[in-house]
């Protein structure tokens, strides 16, 4: 019987982090520090991400949920979801949500060691022709625009309503939301890579 992450044996189907079945992120350790001073992103930010990391995990769900309220509500971006027959491939974002999920815990807890470097080209490549529909073996459209990968952004950097209730101090929400907003732009940065020309990137 399949459980809440997709999979009969309690591991996310398709979430391939950390595996021989993941991409190669050909950046040295020398390239992500220049980025990660680019967008700001500190010892500290990583330190309170850390902090909240349960309640990331608690809100993870009801994130992406919102979030994906916000692709259904447009028909422009709910078209990346739809099957070759013409309807919305429920299977497909059956699948692709607990990956999702996990994502946002693992922003909150993953160091950006190797494996987590990897596994953000994975992710791009899976929103362009490479390797879209690949992992779950589905027939819907083989890209999702760059255009709207950046433009989602905003949608998925607001998360202060997600977690005031579990931070009361206002100084350290705002804190918290910085953080968040910075490690979503290293994130959507690095997975640009999958669809810029060699050396353009
Ligand atoms: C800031 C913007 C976005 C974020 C943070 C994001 C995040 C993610 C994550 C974490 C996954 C799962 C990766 C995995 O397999 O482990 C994913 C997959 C996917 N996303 Fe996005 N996404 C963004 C924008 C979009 C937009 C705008 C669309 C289209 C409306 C989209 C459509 C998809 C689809 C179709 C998949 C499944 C790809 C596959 O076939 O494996 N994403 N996204």
């Amino acid at each position: 019987m399949m459980d809440a992450t997709g999979s009969a044996d309690g591991r996310i189907a398709g979430y391939d982090f950390g595996t021989s079945a993941s991409a190669r992120s050909p950046l040295t350790f020398e390239e992500l520090s220049h980025l990660e001073q680019t967008v700001g992103w500190t010892r500290d930010d990583e330190q309170l991400m850390r902090k909240h990391a349960e309640l990331f995990r608690s809100k993870a769900e009801e994130m992406v949920g919102s979030w994906r309220a916000v692709i259904g509500a447009q028909p422009h971006l709910s078209q990346w979801f739809v099957g070759a027959e013409g309807m919305p491939d429920e299977e497909y974002k059956a699948r692709v949500k607990p990956r999702f999920v996990q994502w946002v815990v693992d922003v909150a807890t993953r160091p950006h060691d190797r494996a987590w470097l990897d596994y953000q080209e994975e992710i791009g490549l899976r929103h362009t022709p490479a390797k879209k529909n690949r992992t779950d073996g589905r027939h819907t459209p083989p890209l999702v625009p760059m255009r709207y990968l950046l433009g989602f952004v905003p949608v998925v950097t607001d998360v202060r309503g997600f977690l005031s209730a579990g931070i009361a101090n206002a100084a350290e929400l705002e804190a918290v939301q910085r953080a968040w907003t910075k490690a979503v732009h290293l994130h959507v940065t690095l997975w640009c890579r999958a669809y810029a020309r060699e050396g353009l990137w």
